[in-house]
């Protein structure tokens, strides 16, 4: 292999720009040419690619987002868009991709490289989300949920200050792994989650009894996957059953998937953009690097998109209840 490229693709996710300096200076290091594609499988259609040198990645490990930009791309899932792709990437003689995404973006690059076998490919799993099979975290989820902590920790003050209740709803899609940690990180009084169903009657029978348990104010995360209809229905149904407090409803957005990312990030977008390329000049393909117990293993990719059971730690779960009275 000779010539590889890299691209982002899906939501962005905070330590993309880490991977991908990763990727440039360990192909530079094995002595590949490296090319950058702008606006993810997009860009391979339009063929919007450049090649990149170990100072086009310079000072970007403290910036959230990714130099390269990012789509969701509906074309790429058509046979024409790949067929365009495929033609790109063979004009330029590149050999191998490495794709930072999520589950749509995985399940691209594996159609795309059972269909064109000659072109080698490698995901690395970058979300907010934490939902890939095969890794203990994904790349963004833990800037995300430090930022979802910060922004709670500051809705605490005042929601204190009235003795108000506040329902904050969080990202994720299906996942409640940032609502979880964040829940606990921030002393929620309940955290509804897609995972576990939470009946409303039992939320409104733990918001009284926080009230007579002397509790001046209530957070509760609720994460956009849950089954109760969202965050708006939640609150209303509680405020049909519980008088005493003020109730203020909080979505925290996109401001959750910005920011600097956070050390733990800048080191995992590193260690596992080092290992794409690694793995690409090894001869591997539809892989996904992940990491599990602190060693980057691979897994495959079609392994990794099927294993739908995605568990939260049941005893994060148990935990949150008993520490929340
Ligand atoms: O997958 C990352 C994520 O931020 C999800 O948590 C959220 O559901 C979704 O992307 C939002 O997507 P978009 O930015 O396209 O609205």
């Amino acid at each position: 292999i000779s010539k590889i490229a890299v691209l982002t693709s899906g939501g962005d996710a905070p330590g993309m720009n880490a991977c991908i300096r990763a990727v440039v200076r360990t192909a530079i290091h094995h002595g590949l040419e490296v090319y950058g594609i702008r606006q993810g499988y997009q860009g391979m259609i339009n063929n919007d690619m450049e090649q990149m040198q170990a100072r086009s990645v310079s000072n970007i490990l403290n910036l959230g987002g990714t130099i390269l930009k990012t789509a969701r791309c509906l074309d790429f899932h058509k046979d024409e868009g790949m067929e365009k792709a495929y033609q790109n990437l063979k004009a330029k003689g590149i050999e191998g991709i490495v794709v930072i995404g999520g589950d749509g973006t995985f399940t691209g690059a594996l159609r795309f490289s059972k269909k064109y076998p000659d072109i080698k490919v490698i995901g690395v799993p970058g979300t907010i989300d934490n939902d890939l099979y095969g890794s203990t975290y994904t790349l963004g989820f833990d800037t995300a949920t430090n930022t979802v902590i910060e922004a709670i920790d500051k809705i605490r003050d005042t929601a204190d200050a009235h003795d108000r209740l506040f329902f904050i709803e969080v990202m994720g899609r299906d996942s409640g792994a940032i609502a979880l940690r964040a829940g606990i990180s921030c002393g929620a009084e309940a955290i509804l989650l897609p995972e576990k169903e939470t009946a409303i009657e039992e939320l409104i029978a733990g918001i009284k009894a926080g009230h007579y348990n002397s509790k001046s104010s209530s957070i509760v995360i609720v994460a956009e996957g849950d089954k109760n209809g969202g965050v708006y229905n939640v609150s209303e149904a509680v405020k049909k059953e519980v008088s005493h407090y003020d109730i203020k409803v909080t979505i925290l957005g996109h401001l959750q998937r910005g920011g600097s990312p956070s050390a733990f990030d800048r080191v995992l977008g590193s260690r596992l953009g080092f290992a794409a390329v690694n793995a690409l000049t090894a001869g591997q393909s539809q892989k996904m690097v992940g990491l599990q117990a602190n060693v980057v293993v691979l897994t495959d990719l079609e392994e990794a998109l099927n294993q739908h059971e995605f568990n939260l730690e049941p005893d994060l779960l148990q935990m949150a209840e008993v520490l929340s009275i």
